[in-house]
C-alpha cells in the first residue's frame, strides 16, 4: 500500500472504484476498521452490485502506484419506508418510491489525512444522492468515540438524529453509535427543528433507562454483531480483534 512522504505533495483524483481495486480495498478496509468484512461485500463493491462506491488515487505517485486506491466510500440506497430511519422522513403523499443512499465504510489511509479527501468522497455520495430524483438523505451510522468522523461529518452539515446505546457490539463490548443524515432534495425531518432537538433529547433519556433497567434485571450479554447496519446490505461482517474506529 503506498506510504506518503512528508514532503511530498500528493495530487489526488477521484474515481469509481472497480475490479482491479479488490485487493487493495480489502487490505485498507482490514487495516482501518475493528471488523472483517466478508469477501462477498468486496466483490460487491468493486463490482457496483447493489453497492456504489467511489476512490480517491494519487496521481503523482509513480506509474504502479498512481491508480491504486488511498481512500474509499461505498453506500448503498435503500428505499426510505424500508429503511429503520422511516421515521426521520418525511413523505410526500403522491411519492411512494422514496429513497435513502446508506454509507456503508469510508476510509483514508493514514499518511493522507486532513488535506480533504474524506470530505470530497462524501461530497461524491451527496451529489449522487441529489441526483436521483426519488433520494430524499444520506445517512450513516458512526461508533460515538470516532471523534475525528464525527467532527469532519458535522462540519459537513450532517445532523445527529439518534444515539443508539450498544449498537455495535467488537471483541466482546458493547458501543453506542450516532446515527447522522444529511437531507437532500428536498428531504426534511417530520418534525421542527426544535422538537427534533426534544427527540433526541428524549431518545437519549429513554435508551439511558433502558440501559440502567438492563443492567438492574442482569440481562445476559447477546452474542451478536451489532457492527455496520448491514443487515440492510445483507453484507455480514465478522468481528476480529482491535481496536473499533468506526
Ligand atoms: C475519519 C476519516 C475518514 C477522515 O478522513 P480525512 O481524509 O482525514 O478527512 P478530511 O481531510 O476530509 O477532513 C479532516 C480534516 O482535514 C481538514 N481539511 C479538509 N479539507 C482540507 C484541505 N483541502 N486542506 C487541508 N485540510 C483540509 C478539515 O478541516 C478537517 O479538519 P477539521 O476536522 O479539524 O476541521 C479518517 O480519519 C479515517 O479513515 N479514519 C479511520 C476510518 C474511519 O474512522 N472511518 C469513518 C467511519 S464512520
Amino acid at each position: 500500500m503506498i506510504n506518503v512522504k512528508a514532503s511530498h505533495r500528493p495530487i489526488i483524483d477521484y474515481r469509481h472504484i472497480r475490479p482491479s481495486d479488490l485487493e487493495v480495498l480489502e487490505k485498507i478496509h482490514d487495516e482501518l476498521f475493528p471488523i472483517r468484512y466478508e469477501s462477498e461485500f468486496f466483490h460487491s463493491v468493486v463490482n457496483g452490485r447493489g453497492i456504489v462506491s467511489w476512490g480517491a488515487v494519487d496521481r503523482s505517485q509513480p506509474e504502479s502506484q498512481n491508480d491504486e486506491l488511498i481512500g474509499f466510500v461505498t453506500a448503498r440506497i435503500v428505499t426510505a419506508k424500508e429503511s429503520e430511519i422511516e421515521d426521520l422522513i418525511r413523505f410526500e403523499s403522491s411519492q411512494s418510491d422514496e429513497t435513502l443512499v446508506y454509507i456503508l465504510t469510508l476510509g483514508v489511509v493514514e499518511s493522507y489525512r486532513n488535506v480533504g479527501i474524506a470530505s470530497s468522497l462524501i461530497s461524491e455520495v451527496i451529489k449522487y444522492a441529489s441526483s436521483i430524483t426519488t433520494s430524499r438523505a444520506v445517512y450513516l451510522h458512526v461508533i460515538s468515540y470516532n471523534n475525528p468522523a464525527i467532527h469532519l461529518y458535522k462540519r459537513m452539515s450532517f445532523q445527529c438524529v439518534r444515539k443508539l446505546y450498544s449498537f455495535y457490539f467488537i471483541n466482546g463490548q458493547h458501543y453506542d453509535a450516532y446515527l447522522f443524515i444529511y437531507y437532500v432534495n428536498g428531504g426534511r425531518s417530520r418534525c421542527s427543528p426544535m422538537l427534533e432537538l426534544v427527540a433526541l433529547l428524549l431518545s437519549h433519556a429513554k435508551s439511558g433507562f433502558k440501559s440502567v433497567a438492563g443492567m438492574l434485571w442482569r440481562k445476559e450479554d447477546k452474542k451478536v454483531s451489532r457492527w455496520p447496519r448491514n443487515r440492510e446490505s445483507g453484507v455480514l461482517p465478522t468481528i476480529q480483534s482491535k481496536t473499533p474506529t468506526k
